[in-house]
């Protein structure tokens, strides 16, 4: 089968969250399992110079947009890798801030010209896929765009999969606006598509309502999305569409996060030495923070966008109850003012105890995730989460909120018979973190042998890609059983 991603970020060009892994990592897989896969980008100015320099002209062509009366230019940037190619979508007016995403206003109008422009180039390049597979709203007009602008030209044809990574975030702006960028015609614009309220549009909502399937990253978040604590104002919609909708959970890519070949490491390991070298890991992760070096004290990390979704109010409540003397606290990440502001307050008053890293940094994420001994994510949403399987991958246990793919993917911990991957509790609650923390200190300091037990069920326990691949790619046979 032949599928094109279409999506606004890629590990390793541009990356802001998960949405950049899974677009890095599952076309990777969808190749092994004999798919054959693009991958549609904007062709950002604040890719890396390395992987410009990599990029080779593939042809351009000017578009019309919307009502905005222009002719506009289409470059396409090619990029083979392992099998997968990468096109970049080249306009420099749309494309060439610092970052990926800056704001509403240049927002909306760069993933309108997007979205058209990664269906004008298919036809452009004659590469019809069987399969269109867009991510999250900044990609959600495309089957919108297919079934009308294009219906009558090739890429009119391909089924689309809409993938949800972040319900949160639809890209909404009035509709004249949307109307203006587009040129979609009025029919669109009623409630049952991109409308919502009186006046404005909403990108993702149209997207759901006109791609043949839609997914999200765990089953858990596919069955919340369709109540109102969790639905973000769509569950009514996403209730509606129910038939087409399905929950597959993410994996992370072993080439990627091996702790037996990262070269980020200070040590490396596998499941049959990480008892001794684990702890290697950790004294090079104190030292490389400044944290009192001992690796007796019990370490947990926290890496995450530092942002209301990832529960980190629940953490700032009860740090001053879990720093014991015995436990030292990492974090890394950056967001919100506020939670920067707290954890630099923290590193301040428990000194040599307390790292706050407000950066972000992909090789020191390596190192938390080898060196610690637990990883935080009491999320107060969490579609699927990398970060947990990361961490146990690395043999780091996870202390999770019981929501989304934190549910689907960590077992809680069963002190009567000792299985289980990590430390959960369900509501959102500071108590029930806090709770939760002091059972997995518990564990680790009075009952290592147990600890160990989990830590090497946790390495082995299969958090792949080959599963899900495959179901997606039974999910493309379906919508194609030709
Ligand atoms: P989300 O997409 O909501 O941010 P995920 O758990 O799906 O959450 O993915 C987060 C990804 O970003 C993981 O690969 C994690 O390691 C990485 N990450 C988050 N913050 C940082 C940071 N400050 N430095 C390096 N990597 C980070
Ligand atoms: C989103 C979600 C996260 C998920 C990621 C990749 O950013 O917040 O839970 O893992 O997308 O699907």
């Amino acid at each position: 089968r032949s599928v094109a991603f279409i999506g606004s970020e890629c590990h390793p060009f541009v990356k802001t969250g998960g949405l950049g892994d899974v677009m890095y990592a599952l076309p990777r897989e969808l190749v092994k399992q004999n798919c054959d896969v693009r991958v549609i980008l904007p062709r950002y100015a604040c890719i890396p110079q390395k992987y410009q320099d990599k990029m080779v002209y593939r042809g351009e062509f000017y578009m019309d947009l919307g009502e905005t009366g222009r002719s506009y230019y289409v470059g396409i940037m090619e990029y083979i890798w392992d099998g997968v190619v990468y096109d970049f979508i080249d306009n420099q007016e749309f494309f060439s801030a610092g970052n990926p995403y800056v704001g509403l206003v240049e927002d909306i109008p760069k993933y309108c010209f997007f979205s058209k422009a990664a269906l004008a180039a298919l036809n452009y390049m004659n590469w019809i896929p069987d399969i269109i597979h867009c991510h999250d709203w900044q990609a959600a007009l495309v089957p919108v765009f297919q079934k009308t602008l294009f219906k009558d030209s090739p890429v009119g044809h391909a089924k689309s999969v809409l993938t949800i990574h972040n319900l949160r975030f639809q890209g909404i702006y009035n509709i004249p606006t949307i109307r203006y960028w587009t040129g979609l015609p009025a029919e669109v614009f009623n409630m049952g598509a991109l409308q919502q309220a009186w006046r404005d549009a909403n990108m993702l909502k149209g997207g759901l309502a006109y791609a043949d399937r839609i997914t999200t990253v765990s089953n858990t978040y596919a069955w919340e999305i369709q109540t109102p604590e969790y639905g973000e104002k769509l569950e009514d919609h996403l209730r509606y569409h129910s038939y087409k909708l399905r929950g597959i959970v993410n994996g992370i890519d072993y080439g990627m996060w091996n702790p037996a070949t990262d070269p980020a490491l200070a040590v490396n390991y596998d499941i049959t030495n990480v008892l001794e070298r684990k702890p290697q890991n950790k004294l090079a992760l104190q030292k490389e923070l400044g944290l009192v070096e001992d690796e007796g004290k019990l370490v947990v990390g926290l890496i995450s966008r530092l942002t209301n979704q990832k529960g980190l109010d629940l953490v700032n409540a009860i740090v001053p109850q879990i720093m014991d003397g015995n436990t030292q606290v990492v974090v890394l990440g950056t967001g919100d003012k506020e939670y920067e502001d707290t954890f630099r307050y923290y590193e301040n008053a428990y000194k040599g105890m307390f790292s706050a890293c407000i950066q972000y940094d992909e090789s020191r994420a390596h190192r938390i995730y080898a060196g610690a001994d637990v990883l935080l994510v009491p999320s107060r949403f969490e579609p699927c989460g990398l970060t947990q399987l990361n961490a146990m991958h690395y043999g780091t246990l996870p202390i999770v909120r019981e929501t989304g793919g934190l549910k689907d993917t960590v077992e809680p911990y069963n002190v009567f018979n000792g299985g289980g991957n990590g430390f959960t509790f369900d509501r959102y609650d500071a108590g029930l973190l806090l709770d939760a923390i002091n059972r997995a200190k518990t564990e680790y300091f009075t009952s290592r042998y147990h600890w160990d037990e989990v830590v090497q069920r946790d390495m082995a326990k299969d958090v792949s890609w080959t599963n899900s691949a495959r179901q997606y790619k039974d999910l493309y046979l379906e919508l194609t059983p030709w």
